[in-house]
């Protein structure tokens, strides 16, 4: 079985595909002059991708993730069906249809926080994206999404797969914190979940955004005085959130402050700024970043076997 990456996640791919022992190829993708995007299946790619079941490792974000993303399931499902017609009559010209095996796995699905309708009118984009993907491939696989719910219910099987374990792991061997701590109540599951599996103490935060750059904590009595503490989230942006929470932490006595999360943005010198207030800033190389020292791949290959079972491929 193969792994496929194109433009922006070969770094996830390649782990994916040591963690399954599987071997990896790149597609061929570049820009037209006006930006627009081109993608090709290799030549000597194309019979290792109709062989045996392939997943194509893409995020969606930024947007050019999105067409690119789905350039390339339309490749990928065409030359499985066996639709090679092409106007320099190269090749055989039609093959036969290998069958289901296409699976999409999405490091960082982006758009993954406007999951709901607040006013009418307006777009569920995580929903949208969602069904777009799904009407060209088998089968989907995402890792830490935001708010798993929004994607219930789609035409094809969906693995949630979280690196917190890992995540989890790299902590108690490099940090071995006291404490873990959820920035917001959204976080709750994913950071209990690593405390549980360091074993030791957890709490969390309520939040309020007012805006993009705003963020405050409702005040909360937190027993971490002279005590080394986590904070857990999916994802890090502007890192408001994480250095709010951090003042919190300090101001009642914490010795030492690490954030950690899955999908590290980092938006507008957002690394720069937590250093002001946090002793490290750890994440996964789901969207390539300075601080990804954590490894994706086992996630990853979790949810293919999720799916490869779902689709009766395992
Ligand atoms: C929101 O609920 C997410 O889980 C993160 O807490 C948030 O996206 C982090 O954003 P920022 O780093 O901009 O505060």
């Amino acid at each position: 079985m193969v792994v496929v990456s194109g433009s922006n996640a070969h770094g996830m791919a390649g782990q994916l595909a040591d963690a399954l022992g599987w071997t990896h190829h790149r597609l061929e993708t570049r820009r037209f002059p006006d930006t627009e995007g081109y993608v090709r299946i290799p030549s000597d790619v194309i019979e290792a991708v109709r062989h045996e079941p392939v997943v194509l490792v893409s995020n969606t974000f930024p947007d050019s993730g999105i067409v690119e993303t789905m350039l390339m399931l339309d490749a990928l499902h065409d030359v499985r069906k066996g639709s090679m017609k092409n106007l320099r009559n190269i090749g055989p010209q039609t093959l036969p249809d290998v069958g289901k095996g296409l699976i999409l796995a999405v490091p960082y699905f982006g758009y993954s926080r406007q999951d709901k309708r607040f006013k009418p009118g307006e777009s569920v984009s995580a929903r949208a994206i969602a069904e777009m993907l799904a009407s060209r491939c088998d089968g989907l696989v995402v890792l830490d999404l935001h708010a798993p719910p929004v994607l219930s219910g789609l035409s094809v099987p969906v693995a949630f797969t979280s690196s917190m374990p890992e995540l989890a792991m790299h902590l108690k061997e490099q940090v071995n914190p006291d404490f873990i701590l959820s920035p917001d109540k959204g976080a709750i599951d994913r950071a209990s979940s690593v405390a549980e599996q360091i074993g030791c103490e957890f709490s969390y935060l309520e939040k309020t955004r007012i805006d993009a750059h705003t963020i405050t904590h409702k005040a909360k009595d937190l027993d971490v005085a002279g005590k080394s503490v986590a904070i857990v989230d999916d994802m890090i942006a502007t890192g408001g959130t994480i250095c709010r929470a951090a003042e919190a932490l300090r101001s009642q006595g914490a010795v030492q402050v690490h954030a950690a999360c899955c999908h590290g943005l980092f938006t507008g010198g957002a690394i720069a700024r937590l250093l002001r207030y946090v002793d490290g800033v750890h994440a996964t190389g789901s969207l390539p970043n300075a601080r990804d020292v954590i490894s994706g791949g086992p996630a990853l290959a979790r949810g293919v076997h999720d799916v490869l079972q779902a689709l009766g491929l395992d």
